[in-house]
């Protein structure tokens, strides 16, 4: 109701809300107000089916009582709450409210639990039976829509159960990444690398750092353009975590696809990829149980 902009609707509201009622009591005393006395001759005259008759008795007393609580718990509902127009009632409850106060309420009861986990170092927590019971909830809730139940990701989605990190697999990288995200930009590269020519000689290349299927003269050719991809894949192609660029030298880790086309589209159209930061959605415990049982992927217990 406050979502109004201007104060006219919520007036017409309220009017409409209270002359329905007065309606409602006026309609209970006009029909009290004709005496009927109750016996079996006060008929409407209506007969069906040859001796049905509607009568017209008195209504019941009990009948009368109840219309009666309706009009007046209707009133104090709209005093104490919010219903007329919008007038936020007296008691000021919203369901907003209510729902604050029920999350509160069920933090403050796992509270404990989390201060408990906090004072845990993430490799401590990874080997906690109820913090991996906790996080892997919290990671279906949060994580799986992305990187899937089993956490292997997606095309364009990274593995986070294997021993490759783009970004960094120790607790602190971890929980860096899901408190502020990341982003990995590569830009759009043909026009510096050259030709469609140059591109692809330059793709062989890259696809020699793992001796995947290439044409070894192209490569030749494309080793001295790949210093504009060493500036962020590093001199030897296997990647640099603080600008997040994938390891060159082992495709399987590949996010967006394989082969030389694939190269060269990355080289020509680039690529922006994001994992939405999760700060502002989470606690800092849930962070810290989470970033646990990533870690614990690919560091079982021995
Ligand atoms: C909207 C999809 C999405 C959601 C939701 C999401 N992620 Fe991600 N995540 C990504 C993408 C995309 C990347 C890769 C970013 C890049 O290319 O640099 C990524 C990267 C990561 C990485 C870095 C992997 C590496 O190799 O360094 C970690 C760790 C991670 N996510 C954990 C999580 C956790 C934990 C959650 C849940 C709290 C989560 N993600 C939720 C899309 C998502
Ligand atoms: C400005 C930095 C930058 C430069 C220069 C750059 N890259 Fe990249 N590249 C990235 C980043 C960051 C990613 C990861 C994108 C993502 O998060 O998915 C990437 C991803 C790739 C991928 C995709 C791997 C996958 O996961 O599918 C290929 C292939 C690639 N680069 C090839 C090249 C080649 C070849 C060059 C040189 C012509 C080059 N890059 C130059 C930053 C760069």
């Amino acid at each position: 109701m406050s979502d109004f902009t201007s104060g006219f609707w919520a007036m017409y509201v309220s009017v409409i809300t209270l002359l329905s009622i007065l309606a409602c009591a006026l309609l209970l005393w006009m029909t009290g107000k004709v005496k009927t006395v109750a016996n079996s001759t006060t008929t409407t005259g209506h007969v069906w089916d040859g001796d049905l008759r509607e009568m017209n008795n008195p209504l019941p007393r009990w009948w009368v009582w109840m219309f009666v609580i309706t009009i007046v718990f209707s009133l104090v509902y709209l005093v104490l709450y919010p219903g007329l127009g919008s007038s936020p009632g007296q008691l000021g409850w919203t369901s907003v409210g209510q729902h604050q106060a029920e999350v509160d309420k069920g933090n403050a009861e796992v509270a404990p639990l989390y201060a408990k986990f906090m004072s845990m170092k993430p490799e401590e927590v990874a080997r906690d039976a109820k913090a991996m019971a906790i996080g892997e909830r919290l990671f279906m809730n949060n994580c799986a829509q992305c990187h899937g139940s089993d956490a292997r990701g997606n095309k364009g989605i990274p593995n986070l159960t294997d021993a490759f990190w783009i970004h960094g697999g120790t607790p602190e990288k971890i929980k860096e990444t899901v408190i502020l995200g990341r982003i990995g930009v590569m830009p759009p590269l043909a026009a510096a690398v050259g030709t469609a020519d140059d591109v692809k000689n330059v793709a062989n290349y890259v696809l020699s750092l793992s001796g995947s299927p290439h044409d070894a003269a192209r490569a030749t050719k494309g080793q001295e353009k790949f210093a504009i991809c060493a500036a962020c894949h590093g001199p030897d192609g296997k990647g640099i975590q603080a600008i997040g660029s994938g390891n060159l030298t082992n495709p399987k880790t590949w996010l967006h696809g394989q082969g030389e086309a694939h190269v060269m589209a990355m080289v020509n159209f680039g690529k922006t990829n994001q994992m939405p930061a999760q700060g502002d959605r989470l606690t800092e415990g849930q962070i810290h149980v989470l970033t646990a049982y990533v870690w614990g992927f690919s560091n079982p217990a021995k």
